[in-house]
């Protein structure tokens, strides 16, 4: 893990819902910046949990963290999605009284927040404006849970897709649907069914539509442009992804298909984590000493159950066929809720093989 931290400028934690993404992206960065690297964690994650492990208190989107060993800089970030769609647009667009119609349009408001994958897509485009800024050696993001483990990446270009196709083309340019007799009908029937929209939705709303499809075209092709920096940022060689699974069989399951599916979308996976694997204390090799039998008995019994998740691990790994380095990392005696945990974790992680 040193030396991926070591030569990776993006690392991209991803897995299922609650296995430790948040956690080990927290670990990875501090172990990053524990080596000298300016570092920031980044995090959409909509339980806030960065904001538990880094110490960030309410309302701070972005802290530097100093103390436990960092010789390097460690920055946390929770990503405001809203702000961070605002500042996108105004970058893209040349003319500031636009913007300002767009940013206070309804339908902004909502498609920049609500719209599915706009979440991803302010990830990515932080990522990737955090990247360009040159303030970072590495930047670790933790991403929220997900069905399909690339699903978040083709984001942005679903989002950009969504702009210049169908619908946007309809209420922009209703001449370009005149060959389309499907299309035509509907472009015919449009006044009626925008009657009955805003009969439906009020009044407002219908304008603001065509209002927003008539601003969103000048920063369409910004939009399309980042879509593919971001990609190329995501499978350039600096670039990792870090798989988190826990440990039981339909996670690893789970784990062996999104390694797949990162792979066959071009990407670099460099480590797979199995968090939670085993109790801290069967590692350090300290042998229980009790007079009590049931006591022993216990113990015993659960010595036995992770000697037989070894041989599970093995065929794991076999199945696994050397795609990406398997680490495993330990249960800890208590739930990590804090940078002391966090710490504890990454030393871990560092003496992982
Ligand atoms: N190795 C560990 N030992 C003990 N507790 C852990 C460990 N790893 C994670 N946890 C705990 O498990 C819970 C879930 O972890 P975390 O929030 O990092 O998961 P996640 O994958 O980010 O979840 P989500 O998918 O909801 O974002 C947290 O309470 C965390 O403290
Ligand atoms: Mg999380």
């Amino acid at each position: 893990m040193k030396s991926l931290i070591e030569n990776s400028k993006v690392l991209v934690c991803v897995g299922s819902g609650g296995v430790g993404k948040t956690t080990v992206a927290s670990s990875l960065a501090l172990l990053g910046a524990q080596l000298g690297k300016r570092v920031l964690v980044l995090t959409v994650d909509p339980a806030q949990r960065l904001k538990t492990t880094m110490g960030i208190e309410e309302g701070q989107e972005a802290v530097e963290i100093k103390g436990h060993q960092i010789t390097g800089q460690l920055f946390a970030s929770v990503i405001d999605p809203k702000k961070t769609f605002d500042e996108f647009v105004m970058r893209a667009s040349s003319q500031p009284e636009r913007v300002k119609k767009i940013l206070n349009n309804k339908l902004y408001v909502q498609l920049s927040t609500t719209l599915s994958g706009s979440q991803e897509f302010t990830a990515l485009e932080k990522l990737y404006s955090s990247f360009e800024s040159g303030k970072y050696d590495l930047i670790v993001l933790d991403t929220p849970p997900t069905k399909h483990a690339i699903d978040f990446l083709k984001a942005p270009q679903k989002l950009a897709a969504l702009f210049t196709e169908g619908v946007a083309k309809w209420f922009r340019d209703p001449k370009a649907t005149q060959q389309n007799f499907f299309l035509g009908l509907l472009q015919s029937g449009t006044k009626q069914v925008l009657k009955t929209l805003e009969a439906l939705t009020g009044s407002d709303f219908m304008k603001e539509l065509a209002d927003f499809f008539q601003n969103i075209e000048q920063w369409q092709g910004q939009l399309e442009k980042r879509a593919g920096d971001v990609h190329s940022l995501l499978v350039s060689p600096t670039t990792s992804f870090v798989l988190i699974t826990s440990f039981d069989e339909a996670k690893l399951k789970e784990a062996e298909y999104f390694s797949k599916e990162i792979k066959q979308g071009g990407y670099r996976l460099s480590a797979l984590i199995i968090n939670r694997a085993f109790p801290f204390w069967i590692q350090s090799g300290e042998q229980l000493q009790s007079k009590s039998p049931k006591v022993m008995n216990l113990y015993m019994q659960m010595k036995d159950y992770y000697q037989k998740r070894e041989e599970s691990f093995s065929r794991f790994s076999i199945r696994m066929n050397q795609q990406a380095k398997i680490l495993r990392l330990p249960e800890m005696r208590e739930d990590v809720s804090d940078i002391s945990g966090v710490e504890l974790l990454a030393k871990y992680i560092q003496e992982a093989k």
